[in-house]
């Protein structure tokens, strides 16, 4: 089965010009001179079907390196199963999700890792693969990150939050560093100082600050800060390379970068929230509203600038790349939990649907070039975890995924029409300069002209290898 993709602009992380794109199968073959018939007129005689991008951007399939479905947390479950989230994330460009595999403290990690497989498989609409959370560093979750590597799992969350949930104190990230600077594993940091975070909730709550306001006013920037430049100390002490998650503040931006330039291998990626949503517009909406965005590290201050400083971070690979956090929790039985306590909205905002969109507006508004948006929300992803070659890249070899996007289209953003499992949209109203027009994923077209053609099963577990972006 031969797919011709003709007309369009191929763009890379490396540059953009006109191109032909042939499929065979699952793979790409081929990237053609436009209209060039190099293979010959009886070769394209046997193409199956042709896709006209005229006009139209034409780019590897977006990567989500971080995504939560289903997952048990705040007393309840993320409301994206792996078979719709992975649908919505279709049907905004994304052809591959990094879920993380979650291990509780005093849970068994390779009993959840087979538990995660479990829930995934036959659900998927595109690949998935998995990240591991270590939620409890002890000798057995130690050597079970040595088995996961064998598995395709190549990296591991820690949490400097969540007390007797996740939280990993600074002797288990310290062993859980060692072994990922032996057996070649990235390490991914949650980092905020959730001691200082657990008094300041409880000093709040004790004044009688309720509101979802109070979620990101308990967590100050200072307490991200810190943790980010905690866990930086720790991975130069062990010589583990670290990956910062869901970077908010602008200060732990710094430290990252000052980090960076001195040569270590450290890494971080923000997230559309933090590039577009801010604690006074969103968070502080009145009455019970806020607590749509409620999600951590929270949304910062726009007054002191951190959205304009992720972006310039995006600019100047400070940061890597944009991943979503998604994590999505419905108004309705769920978000409600915190009606009484800020400290009870479960923590978490969806937007697998339109990361792709989101980050388009930066090029659309001069913040970042066409291929960087490119890097980083498709071909850095790959290579930061190990998929690079088979995924990020439109290149001969490569899996068959890719998205034809159109600058001229536009996207309306609401909870009416998005196809997440969410009774609301972080991002209602948002309109959008850019549509995804084309969405094909291993060879299969999964959307196209506003239908969706793919199926559960379709989307197959992707065994990663160690990163390749490692310094
Ligand atoms: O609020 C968030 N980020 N929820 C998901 C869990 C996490 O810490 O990434
Ligand atoms: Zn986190
Ligand atoms: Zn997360
Ligand atoms: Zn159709």
């Amino acid at each position: 089965m031969y797919t011709l993709i003709t007309g369009g602009t191929v763009v890379s992380s490396t540059g953009s010009g006109q191109a032909d794109v042939l499929i065979e199968d699952e793979k790409i073959v081929a990237v053609l001179e436009p209209g060039s018939g190099v293979l010959g007129a009886t070769f394209l005689q046997g193409v199956d079907r042709r896709i006209d991008a005229t006009g139209k951007y034409v780019i590897p399939g977006g990567i989500d390196a971080h995504t939560h479905m289903e997952m048990p947390f705040g007393g309840t479950f993320a409301s994206d199963t792996f078979e719709t989230g992975t649908r919505a994330a279709a049907w905004g460009g994304t052809t591959t999700i990094v879920d993380f595999s979650v291990q509780y403290t005093g849970e068994d990690v390779l009993e959840r890792f087979a538990a995660w497989h479990d829930k995934a498989a036959g659900k998927c609409a595109i690949d998935y693969a998995f990240h591991q959370i270590i939620g409890g560093v002890d000798d057995v979750s130690l050597a079970a990150m040595d088995t996961l590597i064998d598995e395709g799992v190549s990296s591991f969350k820690l949490f400097m939050a969540y007390k007797d949930v996740f939280l990993s104190d600074d002797g288990q990230i310290v062993r859980a560093m060692q072994r990922a600077s032996r057996n070649g594993g990235l390490l991914m940091m949650h980092a905020e100082n959730g001691s200082v975070i657990d008094v300041l909730q409880q000093q709040a709550l004790e004044r009688g600050e309720t509101d979802p306001i109070h979620h990101g006013l308990t967590r100050p920037w200072q307490t991200e800060e810190e943790a980010t430049y905690r866990a930086i100390r720790l991975s130069e002490l062990t010589g583990a390379p670290l990956y910062v998650v869901h970077v908010s503040a602008k200060q732990a931006a710094m430290r990252i970068a000052e980090a960076r330039d001195t040569g270590q291998n450290v890494f971080g990626e923000t997230c559309p929230q933090y590039l577009w949503l801010s604690l006074e517009e969103q968070l502080g909406a009145p009455g019970f509203e806020g607590s749509k965005w409620v999600c951590s590290t929270p949304l910062r201050a726009r007054v002191d600038g951190h959205q304009e400083h992720m972006w310039q971070a995006l600019r100047t690979n400070d940061l890597q790349l944009v991943s979503t956090d998604h994590c999505p929790f419905c108004m309705k039985g769920q978000k409600e939990l915190g009606r009484n306590s800020f400290a009870a909205i479960p923590n978490g905002i969806g937007s697998v649907e339109h990361r792709l969109d989101l980050v388009y507006q930066g090029v659309v508004t001069g913040k970042i070039s066409l291929s960087r948006w490119v890097e980083i929300c498709c071909t850095t992803p790959a290579r930061m975890f190990g998929m690079y070659g088979t995924k990020g890249v439109i290149a001969p070899g490569a899996d068959a995924d890719v998205v034809v996007y159109d600058p001229a289209g536009r996207t309306r953003i609401s909870v009416d029409t998005h196809h997440m499992n969410l009774d609301y949209s972080a991002w209602e109203g948002f309109e959008i300069d850019g549509h995804v027009d084309t969405v094909i994923s291993r060879g299969l077209v999964v959307i196209d002209d506003g239908e969706y053609h793919g199926h559960a099963g379709h989307g197959k577990y992707i065994r990663r290898g160690l990163s390749q972006y490692l310094i």
